[in-house]
């Protein structure tokens, strides 16, 4: 009999996660039986998503998110013994399966090929779902030409980091905009992007016009909020934004309603978000979001793409990554604030 450690949800999150939101306990799981396959989770994966879309999973539910597992016993010939899987199971240890489908996030259990040398880990992060994130998500929404100004938020998290490699592979000016001075100098000296901001600067306005005095062309946004305000005041005419998440707001009790500061008047005004509407219209800007299972179709040809620029050594990937399945919700509430480079991974 095989027993699993399993988080579940005692308390939904008011604000910042709590130890005691979630708690860890223990199911004895039943034989395998024909169709299933029992894998054992190698890697789990922390992302900013479990946070926005917490609310949904209901109290004594296993609490969600996406693995790297092995597979150790099989009835099911699509997944045989020994394989690794990437599959949406949840934090916990131990998964009898069917492989899918799943209602939310990633639709199907999906086989890990062959490695090829490169860590299991980065099936959660490059060559995952925020590696297609990035991949899928920038080229296919910005449409990047050489020579134009790209801003990436959240640039030295698990999806900003590859944006603005890719950015810089296509042969553009990349701007990092980050949360430390730290991570803005790891942006620029070993990921090859042309400058960065800190934005808790206080200046960080003023930087920012600083650093694209041609202005924005692209803009991946993972953040949201004031940072974001700012940025597409700098768009050009015929800009492109793509809209990826907004980190900064997923803690806050209140939806704070789009605000957006825009100055020039003599006075400084805090007006709806009109303000972007103002932008889009007078710029001839293109704002679109997605979800990166959109192109679930299309999911093997990002993760090839990502893995042959890292192969060539064109794309770097940094983890944190945090030890034992005690410690997930620590991992959790470590990334949100901030506490990560590179994707957030925890090593069971
Ligand atoms: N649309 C999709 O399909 C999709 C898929 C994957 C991810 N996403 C979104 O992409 C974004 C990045 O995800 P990720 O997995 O790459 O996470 P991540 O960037 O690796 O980690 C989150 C980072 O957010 C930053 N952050 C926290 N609070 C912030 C605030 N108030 N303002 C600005 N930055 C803040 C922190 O970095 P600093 O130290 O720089 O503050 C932290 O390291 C998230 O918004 C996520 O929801 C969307």
């Amino acid at each position: 009999m095989v027993k699993a450690k399993k988080y579940i949800v005692q308390k939904q999150f008011d604000g910042l996660p709590k130890s005691t939101d979630l708690t860890i306990v223990e199911e004895e799981l039943p034989p395998v039986t024909d169709g299933e396959f029992l894998a054992e989770a190698v890697y789990l994966s922390v992302d900013p998503y479990m946070r926005a879309m917490s609310d949904s999973v209901p109290i004594g539910e296993t609490f969600l998110g996406t693995q790297v597992a092995e597979i150790t016993q099989s009835k099911n010939s699509d997944y045989p013994v020994g394989k690794h899987t990437v599959a949406p199971f949840g934090w916990r240890t131990h998964t009898l399966s069917t492989g899918g489908p799943f209602p939310i996030g990633l639709p199907k259990a999906w086989i890990i090929p062959d490695p090829e040398g490169l860590p299991l880990s980065f099936y959660l992060g490059v060559l995952g779902m925020t590696g297609n994130t990035a991949y899928f998500g920038f080229l296919e929404i910005c449409k990047p030409k050489p020579g134009e100004t790209v801003v990436v938020s959240g640039a030295a998290g698990a999806v900003g980091s590859i944006v603005g490699q890719i950015a810089k592979i296509k042969g553009c000016k990349v701007i990092g905009i980050a949360g430390s001075e730290e991570k803005g100098k790891w942006l620029v000296n070993d990921l090859n992007f042309d400058n960065f901001i800190n934005y808790k600067d206080p200046k960080f306005k003023e930087k920012l016009e600083e650093l694209t005095p041609k202005g924005v062309d692209c803009y991946f946004d993972n953040v949201g909020g004031q940072i974001s305000s700012e940025v597409l005041h700098r768009m050009n005419k015929h800009g492109r934004i793509s809209v990826c998440g907004s980190i900064s707001t997923y803690n806050d009790k209140e939806v704070k309603g789009g605000y957006a500061e825009m100055g020039g008047f003599g006075v400084t005004l805090l007006v709806l978000a009109g303000v972007v509407q103002s932008d889009i219209v007078s710029k001839q800007l293109k704002m679109e979001g997605f979800m990166v299972y959109q192109w679930w179709d299309r999911w093997m040809e990002g993760i090839e793409q990502n893995k042959k620029w890292i192969k060539e050594g064109k794309l770097k990937c940094s983890e944190t990554v945090t030890k034992g399945f005690e410690n997930t919700l620590k991992a959790f509430v470590d990334m949100l604030q901030g506490g990560n480079t590179g994707k957030a991974i925890v090593q069971i």
